[in-house]
């Protein structure tokens, strides 16, 4: 025995968590936390719900950024990460190949039949970083294209296809990579014209936003790339398994076989980082062409035994379970739901996505009683609307959410797909009651905008 106890650690300075964090790691979060009252301490959770000391549960629609795809705890994955380490493998000795990998490898490429190879690394900007190196590798080109507003990743190739300057600044030299409007066809085929585009990197709904891929884009650029020898990247890191209700996003559309797709978050179960790059055989023939290139790319942590055993436990419940279908089921029925609200509330604009990956965007209302709150709070800063109904659903209502990026009148709800009929009921009646709440025009609700605005105009 050794003399570390973790559960006895936790008791004793779990109650440090807040302070802790603003020493050590980064001081802004807590920050942030206190300042619209969400710095909560929860000390369970399971499946779409956390609970707080006192017993309190709280309805979780972010699922960890999407990592959390079957909910918190999943019994099978939960048991799978037991067996594994109970298996005492040996793993990671570099040298000899394990079962667990092919096997995760064999699996994933069911759901891409066009597709053939797997790089397993460790969480979603490396499995953009493989994508973008594999592709210049592949094509013998330098420059990426990727979409304005569009987020692959914080690390440095990643960075240099992330549509927004509030992320890229400072940062700079990156790539030479290019950014051409969503949907924009023409701004496409100008870029492919000058014959250095290794490849087309698209989220096939955004998700800063929740803007989804015009109807046929997908499909037209692709077949505008494949004509100029350039590759088609969909990061799939947060809209693949299931999210959208379609095993991955790309395959809503007939025709569309990206040669390289980006996967990560949920085939972690929530418990070990992991990120998967799958592709064309002739992409990692060229890349691995000969002994001597064997590690070319790779990672120390790539294809642990871990990270295997829960991927293949994620993939075993989303058949077990039918995961995609309630994605897919679940999701209409909050989406009609909510978008049959846009007629009652004139601040809410537009309900968008798919699957359970859903978009509320705000807008200017057009009484003047509403106009004067909202001019205010447009002037400090855009996105405090937003703001203004995520924290009441937090402290009233109990239900996590968040604003889909910075300086955007969009809540974007992207839950645990585990959810049902009970957790669209609850969200439903609290978000109306929060509208109906901003509606009446005055009261604690704007209130509290004003000191958002007063946070805001104060920075720091
Ligand atoms: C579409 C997309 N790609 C890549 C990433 C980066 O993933 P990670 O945070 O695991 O590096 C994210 C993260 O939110 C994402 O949404």
């Amino acid at each position: 025995m050794t003399g570390f106890d973790l559960t006895k650690l936790l008791a004793e300075r779990g109650a440090e968590r807040y302070d802790l964090h603003a020493k050590h790691i980064n001081h802004q979060l807590p920050r942030m936390l206190h300042t619209i009252g969400f710095d909560k301490v929860y000390e369970r959770a399971e499946g779409a719900y956390f609970w707080d000391a006192d017993g309190q549960d709280y309805l979780d629609m972010l699922a960890g950024f999407g990592v959390m795809g079957l909910g918190r705890h999943h019994p099978v994955v939960r048991q799978a990460l037991h067996d594994v380490l109970d298996a005492g493998l040996a793993d990671l000795t570099r040298f000899d190949c394990q079962p667990l990998p092919g096997l995760l490898a064999e699996k994933l490429l069911t759901h891409t039949p066009h597709l053939d190879r797997v790089f397993f690394g460790n969480s979603g900007t490396e499995a953009v970083e493989t994508a973008l190196k594999f592709a210049r590798y592949a094509t013998g080109r330098p420059r990426v294209l990727y979409c304005t507003h569009a987020f692959h990743g914080l690390t440095t190739g990643s960075l240099s296809v992330n549509g927004e300057d509030g992320f890229r600044d400072g940062f700079a030299p990156l790539l030479p990579d290019t950014a051409v409007e969503l949907g924009d066809l023409a701004a496409l085929e100008r870029e492919l014209r000058r014959g250095d585009v290794a490849a087309l990197i698209i989220e096939p709904i955004q998700g800063k936003g929740v803007h989804p891929a015009p109807p046929g884009y997908l499909r037209a650029a692709q077949d505008l790339l494949h004509r100029h020898k350039a590759l088609l990247i969909a990061d799939e890191v947060q809209t693949g398994l299931g999210r959208t209700g379609d095993f991955f996003a790309y395959q809503h559309e007939d025709g569309v076989e990206p040669d390289l797709v980006c996967v990560a978050k949920a085939l972690s179960g929530g418990y070990v980082p992991v990120g998967a790059t799958l592709g064309k055989d002739w992409i990692f023939k060229k890349v691995y062409s000969s002994m001597d290139r064997v590690l070319v790319h790779s990672a120390s942590f790539g294809s642990n035994a871990q990270a295997m055993a829960a991927g293949l436990a994620v993939l075993a419940v989303m058949e077990d379970e039918e995961i995609v279908a309630n994605a897919r089921h679940t999701g209409d029925l909050l989406r009609t739901r909510l978008a049959a609200l846009t007629d009652r509330y004139e601040l809410l604009h537009d309900v968008r996505g798919r699957g359970l990956m859903i978009g509320i965007e705000f807008g200017r209302p057009r009484s003047l009683k509403l106009r004067g709150h909202w001019t205010m709070l447009q002037a400090a800063r855009k996105g405090l609307f937003a703001q203004m109904v995520v924290v009441p659903l937090l402290q009233r209502h109990r239900i996590l959410s968040q604003v889909s990026g910075d300086h955007l009148e969009v809540i974007k709800l992207i839950p645990p797909l585990t959810i049902g009929e009970r957790e669209v009921d609850r969200f439903v009646t609290a978000f109306t009651e929060v509208m109906d709440d901003a509606h009446r025009g005055g009261g604690l609700m704007w209130d509290f905008g004003r000191t958002l605005v007063k946070q805001a105009l104060q920075g720091g």
